[in-house]
């Protein structure tokens, strides 16, 4: 499965992307937001920084301005991908976007029918988002379930980024229900590697070692 970090801070994204985990970066108005940098100059930094795909999020309504807007942010570097709602102007935009070889990400899609039918216009991406699903009290794996069930039936080939990750069991739950991709804040990402017991280990394996040094 595939790593994304759901984040705008550069600074992160270097420090992750220096171990080799980060396959790719999303972004929403919310995230650029709290980069607190411009939304052009932060993506073309980013886009140097990662290799994989980088989705961009605007806010227009009607499929004509999302379509502009795609168009401008995909000039922006070779690997931004355009998020798109799941709307009914989102998917107008998926197919016009897709004719002109523009990928595009779907996003806040919260139910299997909406997965369908990205899939159906010809989504690169879709994003279940399975945290806010959580939060009021709906199972949100079972979305990220029941969208890789449909696409692997029928073979579409959009790719299922589990999105709205709040902890590493999500991760670990995204990956055996089969997601492409998991996007994951920074400090789920730090919690993936961390284990209390790895640490005691590490001290006791020192305390050993200078023991050791003693024997005569
Ligand atoms: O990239 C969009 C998504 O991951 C947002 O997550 O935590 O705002 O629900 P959250």
């Amino acid at each position: 499965m595939k790593i994304f970090l759901d984040t705008a801070e550069v600074d992160k994204i270097k420090r992750f992307a220096a171990l080799g985990v980060v396959d790719g970066v999303t972004t929403n108005p919310t995230i650029i937001l709290k980069s607190g940098r411009k939304q052009k100059e932060v993506i073309r930094e980013i886009c140097k920084i990662v290799d994989g795909p980088v989705s961009v999020e605007g806010v227009e309504g009607k499929a004509e301005g999302m379509v502009k807007d795609g168009e401008e942010y995909a000039s922006w570097a070779k690997n931004v991908v355009v998020k798109v709602p799941m709307t009914e102007e989102g998917l107008k935009a998926v197919r016009i976007l897709a004719k002109k070889g523009i990928k595009t990400n779907v996003t806040l899609v919260f139910s299997p029918a909406q997965a369908l039918l990205v899939a159906k216009a010809g989504a690169y991406i879709v994003s279940p988002f399975l945290g806010r699903l959580d939060d009021v009290g709906e199972e949100g794996m079972e979305l990220v379930r029941q969208t890789v069930a449909i696409y692997k039936s029928y073979g579409y080939k959009t790719s299922v980024l589990a999105a709205s990750i709040r902890s590493p069991l999500h991760v670990v739950q995204a990956a055996l229900a089969g997601a492409d991709i998991s996007t994951v804040p920074a400090d789920v990402l730090e919690k993936m590697y961390r284990h209390p017991f790895t640490d005691a280990g590490i001290r006791k394996f020192k305390d050993d070692w200078e023991s050791a040094k003693k024997i005569k």
